[in-house]
């Protein structure tokens, strides 16, 4: 089951063997594109259906093939909002299961010496407000892109947004959870800290560079 954490309100952890299973082959170096972002996708799907959990409804009425009944739909439009690069891999799980949710995109990169973020795209709904927003980065290290993500969602309209990643690291989670109190975090992992490049550890490497194969040195070795 779920379960929120003790030191942080605001974060939800995942203990579903199945989603550990996944995370532990996506830590695995051994693990290659392909698989990576296959992966990647499928935790992001499995935390969804809890990350989903709250989201308002309506009630509808509709004929089955033998009368009329009460069902319900989800209310508003959902927008995810994927950090690139590899808030992407998990956007792809998301869509397979809400393939009727608008997608927003976000392009932020940590510079390696400050690892203070830098935007470089923001393409989003003009009614980022009709409806919930959630929020896709496999990786909460700093918290200074989530936080800096979240923030230009909200300047943009957002009021109900969710976040969910993959590993988190309690510096990132209480950077997070301090700019943004009203945020739920989703994550599959917290992880245990960061090391001296801000990288999480014991972490997956960077999640980016292992879906797409741009390895440098500092991040993740190529397997
Ligand atoms: C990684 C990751 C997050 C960010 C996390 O992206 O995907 O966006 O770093 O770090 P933070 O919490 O300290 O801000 P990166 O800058 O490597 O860009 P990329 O996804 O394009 O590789």
């Amino acid at each position: 089951m779920p379960h929120e954490h003790d030191q942080f309100p605001t974060l939800t952890l995942f203990d579903h063997p199945l989603i550990q299973h996944k995370v532990g082959q996506l830590r695995d170096r051994t693990t290659s594109f392909r698989p990576f972002r296959a992966m990647l996708a499928q935790v992001a799907g499995l935390m969804l259906f809890e990350a989903t959990r709250t989201l308002p409804t309506l009630d509808e009425t509709v004929e089955t093939p033998l009368e009329r009944t009460g069902v319900k739909r989800i209310r508003g439009a959902v927008t995810i909002v994927p950090v690139l690069r590899a808030g992407l891999g998990m956007a792809d799980g998301v869509l397979d299961l809400m393939p009727e949710a608008r997608v927003g995109h976000i392009g932020l990169f940590r510079d390696e010496e400050t690892l203070s973020p830098t935007t470089y795209l923001s393409k989003l709904p003009a009614d980022l407000d009709a409806g919930p927003v959630i929020l896709l980065d496999p990786m909460l290290a700093t918290g200074g892109s989530a936080v800096r993500a979240a923030a230009m969602l909200k300047e943009a309209g957002a009021s109900d947004i969710r976040f969910m990643c993959i590993v988190a690291a309690p510096p990132g989670v209480k950077n997070f959870a301090h700019a943004h109190r009203d945020v739920p975090i989703y994550a599959a992992s917290l992880d245990e800290r960061l090391n001296e490049h801000g990288f999480i550890c014991p972490g997956l490497g960077d999640a980016g560079d292992r879906m797409y194969g741009t390895f440098n040195q500092r991040s993740t070795a190529e397997p």
